[in-house]
């Protein structure tokens, strides 16, 4: 029964973070580009979804997650999160790769343009995140360095991950070449769930987070 509530799981999981997110893409009516540029587009947006899942993936979500081992659970969390803060990390360069195959504007001039768009809400928003990103990814890496204790840790990591995922979602919503409003509408919903699901666990004691899972 277990087993087959795990299995469940797994399907649903990726069903929502990686199957609606496709299909958003295959039927929204977004301008065709080169196969190189929607690949990489197809990747980032999928990378971001993994963020949001990344919500789901914690202890914050123990109810859905009962029939998982927490410490599995973590082990995926930890994948997921040093293999996707690594795509997203160079996002940035990746938007600009296609140029080298194509005439026209230089990738590097293409890249200094964006990085310097301080006039453009979006891109400000997307250097925010990615900073945010970064300090996610270096002090996960470097925990036992930090002289946090385990759970002003996980605190200090959620309360990171909450102000990431907020401007993160409002860059992509802003910036995305493929966002319709399906796309918002579910960028919306489970970012904000997640966010909720998290804050109860720091609003209400019987449910504020406990021990430590390596
Ligand atoms: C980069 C590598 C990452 C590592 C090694 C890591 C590790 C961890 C660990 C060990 C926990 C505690 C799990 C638990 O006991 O529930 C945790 C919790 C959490 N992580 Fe990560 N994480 C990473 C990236 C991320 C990212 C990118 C996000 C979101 C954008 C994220 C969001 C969260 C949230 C919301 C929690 C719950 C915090 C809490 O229970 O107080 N993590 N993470
Ligand atoms: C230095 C930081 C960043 C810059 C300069 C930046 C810039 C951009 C630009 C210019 C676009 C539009 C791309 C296009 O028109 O093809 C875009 C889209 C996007 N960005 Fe960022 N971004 C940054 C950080 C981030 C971060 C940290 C995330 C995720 C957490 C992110 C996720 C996305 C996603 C999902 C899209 C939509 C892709 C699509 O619809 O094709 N970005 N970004």
């Amino acid at each position: 029964m277990e087993k087959r509530i795990r299995t469940y799981n797994i399907i649903v999981a990726i069903a929502i973070f990686i199957g609606l997110p496709i299909l958003f893409w295959a039927l929204g009516d977004f301008p065709r580009r080169s196969s190189l540029k929607e690949t990489i587009s197809v990747v980032t947006i999928l990378a971001f979804c993994m963020m949001i899942a990344q919500f789901y993936l914690a202890r914050s979500n123990k109810n859905t997650l009962k029939a998982h081992k927490m410490s599995k659970v973590v082990k995926y969390h930890k994948f997921i999160g040093y293999t996707f803060v690594t795509i997203l990390f160079v996002h940035p360069f990746l938007i600009v790769l296609p140029r080298y195959f194509e005439a026209g504007v230089d990738p590097i001039d293409a890249f200094t343009c964006i990085i310097t768009s301080f006039n453009s809400t979006g891109v400000i928003l997307g250097m925010i995140a990615w900073c945010l990103m970064v300090v996610i990814g270096i002090t996960s890496l470097l925990r036992n360095h930090i002289g946090m204790t385990y759970k002003t840790w996980r605190i200090f990591h959620g309360i990171l991950s909450i102000a990431f995922l907020i401007i993160a979602a409002w860059h992509v919503i802003d910036l995305g070449r493929h966002i319709n409003s399906s796309m918002r509408i579910y960028i919306i919903a489970l970012a904000g769930l997640g966010v909720l699901l998290l804050l109860k666990t720091y609003l209400f004691k019987s449910s504020k987070p406990s021990g430590e899972t390596k």
